[in-house]
């Protein structure tokens, strides 16, 4: 058996190349052939990818799945899903969690890879456990990052408990880019070592050492990696399909993808990516791999948020000053995995200390509520002289933050009875509030939709 791929172009690779503009039409130009090429799984649906149509495209990300589904006969479709935050940026109540898991998979999602940017498991369960009973496939990821406390075992262990949770395989998710190739080959080693689960290493170029680190992954046993097609491929987005599948050819782990069916899907996918050149969403910088990401360890579309950030304020200036902020406020916060909400959330702290030239003298309302707890367990000890100076004596919760959090799916149904045309509609309001109200206030007039029902 060799390795199998998870195609990420439609997902991962505009997000990480163009800010996930691609359009459903552009991403149905290729979906047939993609269908044909003997992949695993084709990743299609995630939190920015819905965001972007509703914000950007005016599109309904819903639709946006049926019409893939219809398209995709053979291979199964994957999404990402931020465990209590679903698709969102904060905790939702369990209702609205599990009411969105069950209308993934009726719109046509297979696979849904669940994780926690705190890989707090207590944020995962819900989902997982929806899931399994609306009959998807369920997928755990863990974040990956380095510190201290982020070690081989620590991993290991937790990937014990995802495998008691249920999961049908587990996912490292190394938004970053930074796993190192002899760090991948020791932990997928002792993973496999430790339990039964199905492997799969997601990664991105951005350092650009990632084709070594998925062979190192692939030699110690991973079952499963994401890639992208061509011209989606590099630079912050994935390694490329094609070329894996060729320098796998013949070996045990030959992924055996239908290399005409590859060739015909990128020949399409590169007029899209030109497009998004001439109007100059695709920055060629994003194309150019970048080694800065490995000494600092952030993720490469954080790198740029902080870029921008601090262009508006006129302080380019200050970016090493930032990034040499960032691991000092990791630290302070008991070192969380940066990926959203908490890579934004890091990198705005550590802006705002270096521009204030005073240290969590302006501290944004998520971190508050994060060393409030709110956003579950940080993985090591946060620094309580930190904490005190922000939050001062206020109450800490130790129980899952979502526990406090009462059903919402029923009310925002009732309040919003005039604009939604189903279920659907009211979960988009749910995670999306006001940019899916003004969404849907375009789409008033049209037809109800239905969700589909597939046969099995
Ligand atoms: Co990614």
């Amino acid at each position: 058996m060799g390795v199998k791929i998870v195609e990420t172009s439609l997902r991962d690779g505009h997000q990480s190349l163009f800010a996930t503009r691609m359009t459903t039409d552009e991403i149905l130009l290729a979906l047939s052939e993609l269908d044909k090429a003997g992949y695993h799984a084709i990743e299609i649906w995630g939190g920015a990818t819905f965001d972007a149509c509703l914000r950007f495209l005016n599109e309904d990300p819903w639709e946006r799945l049926r019409k893939v589904k219809k398209v995709c006969k053979n291979t199964k479709l994957q999404m990402l899903f931020r465990g209590q935050n679903i698709l969102g940026y904060r905790h939702y109540a369990d209702d609205v969690v599990e009411k969105f898991v069950e209308k993934a998979i009726k719109n046509g999602i297979d696979i849904i890879r669940i994780f926690d940017a705190l890989n707090d498991i207590r944020n995962l369960k819900c989902a997982v456990d929806a899931t399994k009973k609306y009959g998807g496939e369920c997928q755990i990821a863990l974040s990956y990052t380095t510190s201290p406390v982020h070690t081989v075992d620590y991993y290991v262990s937790l990937a014990k408990e995802v495998e008691k949770m249920g999961a049908d395989s587990l996912c490292i998710k190394d938004m970053a880019g930074v796993l190192l190739p002899e760090d991948a080959y020791n932990l997928i080693k002792k993973i496999k070592e430790n339990t039964k689960l199905p492997i799969e290493l997601h990664s991105h170029c951005t350092g650009g050492l990632m084709e070594m680190t998925y062979l190192r992954a692939i030699q110690a046993g991973v079952d499963i990696i994401d890639t992208a097609l061509s011209p989606l491929s590099g630079g912050t987005s994935q390694p490329c399909t094609e070329s894996i599948n060729y320098a796998l050819k013949g070996t045990e782990y030959d992924p055996m993808l239908d290399e005409d069916m590859l060739n015909n899907a990128a020949s399409k996918l590169s007029k899209v990516k030109e497009k998004y050149i001439a109007n100059g969403l695709l920055n060629p910088k994003v194309l150019t791999c970048n080694p800065n990401i490995l000494k600092y360890q952030v993720p490469g579309g954080m790198l740029s948020n902080l870029i921008s950030q601090l262009t508006q304020q006129n302080a380019l200036d200050k970016l090493d000053d930032v990034l040499k902020e960032v691991p000092n406020v990791r630290k302070d916060l008991g070192y969380p995995p940066l990926v959203t909400p908490l890579s934004q959330m890091v990198g705005t702290q550590a802006v705002l200390n270096v521009i204030n030239g005073e240290r969590y003298k302006m501290v944004p309302k998520e971190i508050n509520d994060y060393l409030k707890g709110k956003y579950g367990r940080a993985p090591a000890e946060i620094d309580e002289e930190v904490r005190r100076k922000i939050i001062g004596d206020e109450k800490v919760i130790t129980h899952r933050p979502a526990d406090d959090i009462a059903p919402e799916f029923a009310n925002l149904k009732k309040q919003y009875k005039n604009l939604i045309r189903n279920d659907e509609d009211v979960l988009s309001i749910a995670l999306f509030g006001d940019v899916a109200i003004k969404f849907l206030e375009t789409k008033k007039d049209e037809k109800v939709v239905d969700t589909i029902h597939l046969d099995a």
